[in-house]
């Protein structure tokens, strides 16, 4: 089943995995405030419905997102962006509670870049560039360039991706630990999609612990995530999904999860 917004197109693709792709070609998939906002819709769509259990997040092959949209930025003054509904939106994104997998292929700059760290996992085509250019426009990132990516890469190659606006390859922001798999370009959604279906047939409620341990992990100290991580296990130990997963093992049969 396909639903087609005005700059995103939505496909059920198998069993809980949906695939959303960015779709304004013309510009390079260029972030305008009403692509957030479908955005923002369909991931509350997403998060209503049990059947869905993993997004995929794509471009085309030329382009992830190519940022911001530039022309509609220079519109916004100090005010406009102040009461930016943006921020709204990227909170929005931010807090989905199910696993949200990129495959990037093409450029994938700024807001384009922010967007993909906001994803779980990223996989990326090799002709992939990820990068933050907004130096080059006299601004800086503001959808959590300079958060994630420090997070992600580490403070040397941030500050000089940062610093120069120069974007990396694939293998560098596979070596720098942004990206977890290279694929062939013409592979990469199905790539993402297989790695969304190995994810959509676990406990849904362990998927979701466990994507919000290892996110508490990435912004807070070691005995503060650790204490979160036990708060969680202990929780999983009352679930149905627990008792069919260890049953499923001693029995040597697939489990069946139902999210309870
Ligand atoms: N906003 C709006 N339109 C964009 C765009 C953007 N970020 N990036 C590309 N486009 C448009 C171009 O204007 C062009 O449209 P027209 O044909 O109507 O002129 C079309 O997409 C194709 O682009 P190019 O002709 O430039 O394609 P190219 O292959 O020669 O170059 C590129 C590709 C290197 C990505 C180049 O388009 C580019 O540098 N884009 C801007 C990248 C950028 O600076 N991104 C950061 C934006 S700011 C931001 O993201 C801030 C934030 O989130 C907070």
């Amino acid at each position: 089943m396909t639903k087609r917004y005005a700059t995103l197109v939505v496909h059920k693709v198998s069993a809980g995995v949906q695939l959303i792709e960015l779709n304004r070609p013309a510009a390079l998939n260029a972030l305008t405030t009403a692509m957030l906002g479908e955005l923002s819709v369909v991931m509350d769509l997403a998060e209503a419905e049990d059947d869905i259990r993993v997004l995929v997040l794509t471009g085309n092959r030329k382009a992830f997102a190519a940022g911001a949209d530039i022309k509609e930025m220079a519109e916004r003054d100090l005010v406009g962006i102040l009461n930016d509904p943006r921020q709204q939106h990227w909170q929005r994104i931010s807090r989905f509670p199910k696993p949200l997998v990129a495959a990037v292929n093409g450029v994938c700059l700024g807001g384009g870049c922010e967007l993909a760290m906001h994803a779980d996992i990223i996989l990326a085509g090799a002709d992939a560039r990820f990068g933050q250019p907004e130096i080059n426009l006299g601004i800086m990132p503001g959808a959590g360039g300079t958060q994630r990516l420090l997070r992600a890469v580490g403070k040397s190659m941030a500050m000089q991706m940062v610093l120069t606006g120069e974007p990396i390859t694939a293998r560098q922001a596979q070596q720098s630990g942004l990206v977890s798999e290279i694929t062939q370009p013409e592979l990469t959604v199905e790539r993402a999609l297989a790695v969304a279906a190995s994810i959509a047939c676990k406990a849904p409620l362990a998927v979701r612990l466990a994507k919000e341990s290892v996110l508490k992990g990435m912004d807070t100290d070691l005995a503060s995530g650790l204490r979160f991580e036990r708060h969680a296990f202990t929780v999983l130990a009352g679930t149905a999904d627990r008792k069919e997963g260890i049953a499923a093992f001693q029995e040597k049969r697939k489990p069946e999860f139902n999210g309870q």
